[in-house]
């Protein structure tokens, strides 16, 4: 046996038994059957990898519903991490993917094909006005490395020194070193070493900082100018750089603090980008969720819910930014394959009206959650959210700390009654399922997550 398996998630524990028209648990958690693959992937790939997540096998997944060999069916909270906003398995995707498998195109290095041309002009369409063109990558990491390098290059046509690229703390843009150094957690780039001097971070405006009655704006004036009095020379700016929402807590900026930013970036030549590798797609009841903020984007990164669950993604911007650099292009751009899906996704999206959907059942969810915060007011400290997009923020020892072996405990819980939550690692329960999913499904999984809450409460917290 390899050392680096995780010995309590390695023995089943038996669970009561569920059976409703979406959940299914009938064996323990996880299935003795799934010992012998938990302990190979354990053997032959890193750790995080098998143990980040709860042990769920996945063998199919169709719609909302996750399916393992052994019988067991979840509702899906997840999207796969927010990637199948228009459901698992859709017959279109699927349709478009066999499609392009019988064509006997599935890799063109970077040589024209037509479902690359249909694709950027389909992104180009779903994109907000002013977004000419789009350049099709592989991962969302990428992506942000992009953008990076746009603002600079654009930047450097202006001044030599225009370099600057600011982000926020806690932000994420990915883990390649560009991204990671973009991103705004220090722990998780110790590794780089010695980090891009021209790379700055503004904090975050998270809503329980002590700050008076600042608002939005004023709180990034106030941040901005502390920043530039740290020695940053305003014209130096090349951009911004900032997902519309904190991932771990479904956190939007204020409207007005990102109009304060597109205003300061207009007065000084510097470019806005966001970051909707998460939030793009109609997770949040728009098709990009910045619009959300009624300012306009120069450069929009996008990933995940693109494709569908095949890898994609794409920088869409304007020609004049996406034309400076002469070397854009990948072994992978437009891969036909995934081009095929993402082209049928934003067709799915389209046709069945997903982000409006979406938009349509949010005041349900937030009054359903709204309800289980009234309910646990010591607990539930904050709901945040937007169309299918929620999360739960759940109170720890101070303002601002929030209770990880609490959020762990009921994302296990949760998984063991049939709903499929991300684990974040971070105080929160999130919710991400499917903008196709079942109403009735929708509200069977808050549901579980109030069941599952209201059971870890009553039981003494683990060591
Ligand atoms: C906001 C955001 N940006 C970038 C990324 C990186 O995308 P990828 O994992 O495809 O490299 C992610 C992934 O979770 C993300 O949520």
């Amino acid at each position: 046996m390899a050392d680096n398996l995780n010995p309590a998630r390695l023995t089943p524990v038996a669970v009561p038994r569920v059976e409703t028209s979406h959940r299914r648990i009938v064996t323990p958690q996880p299935p003795p059957q799934a010992i012998p693959l938990l302990e190979e992937l354990s053997r032959y790939e890193p750790t995080s990898m098998t143990w980040d997540q709860l042990p769920v096998v996945w063998d199919h997944a169709e719609g909302h519903s996750v399916f393992d060999a052994w019988g067991n069916r979840w509702i899906d909270f997840t999207s796969g991490i927010f990637v199948t906003n228009t459901g698992h398995a859709h017959p279109r995707v699927l349709a478009a993917m066999r499609a392009q498998l019988d064509g006997k195109l599935v890799h063109s290095y970077y040589f024209p094909t037509a479902v690359r041309a249909k694709l950027c002009r389909l992104l180009v369409e779903a994109a907000p006005a002013g977004i000419e063109k789009a350049f099709l990558l592989t991962t969302g990491s990428e992506t942000t490395e992009c953008a990076l390098k746009l603002c600079r290059l654009r930047g450097q046509k202006i001044s030599k020194t225009k370099l600057k690229m600011i982000a926020w703390t806690n932000s994420f843009h990915g883990k390649t070193m560009g991204a990671q150094t973009m991103a705004g957690r220090a722990g998780a780039k110790a590794w780089i070493g010695t980090l891009d001097p021209n790379i700055h971070h503004l904090p975050f405006p998270y809503p329980w900082d002590a700050d008076g009655k600042l608002t939005g704006a004023e709180r990034f004036e106030r941040d901005m100018k502390a920043l530039l009095a740290s020695g940053i020379k305003a014209e130096d700016v090349a951009g911004f750089i900032m997902e519309p929402y904190q991932g771990w807590a479904a956190l939007f900026y204020p409207k007005d603090y990102v109009e304060a930013v597109r205003r300061w970036a207009d007065r000084h030549q510097a470019l806005l980008c966001f970051d909707e590798v998460q939030s793009g797609f109609g997770r949040t009841g728009k098709m990009f969720a910045h619009e959300h903020f009624g300012v306009k984007a120069d450069i929009i990164c996008c990933g995940k819910g693109i494709s569908s669950g095949v890898p994609l993604s794409a920088v869409l911007s304007r020609a004049e930014i996406l034309d400076v650099d002469p070397s854009l292009n990948s072994t992978h751009s437009g891969n036909p394959l995934c081009a095929a899906a993402g082209a049928a996704t934003l067709e799915v999206l389209k046709d069945e009206r997903l982000a409006e959907r979406a938009a349509g059942l949010a005041p349900k969810v937030r009054e359903r959650l709204e309800r289980i915060q009234k309910r646990f007011p010591e607990k539930v400290g904050h709901v945040f959210g937007h169309g299918l997009l929620w999360g739960l923020l759940l109170t720890g020892g101070k303002p601002g700390e929030w209770d990880v072996n609490l959020s762990d405990r009921v994302t296990e819980a949760a998984v063991n009654k049939g709903l499929l939550l991300i684990r974040t690692g971070v105080g929160s329960i999130k919710l991400g399922p499917p903008l196709t999913i079942a109403e009735d499904a929708l509200m069977e999984g808050i549901d579980v997550i109030e069941e599952a809450l209201a059971e870890c409460l009553a039981t003494a917290a683990r060591p």
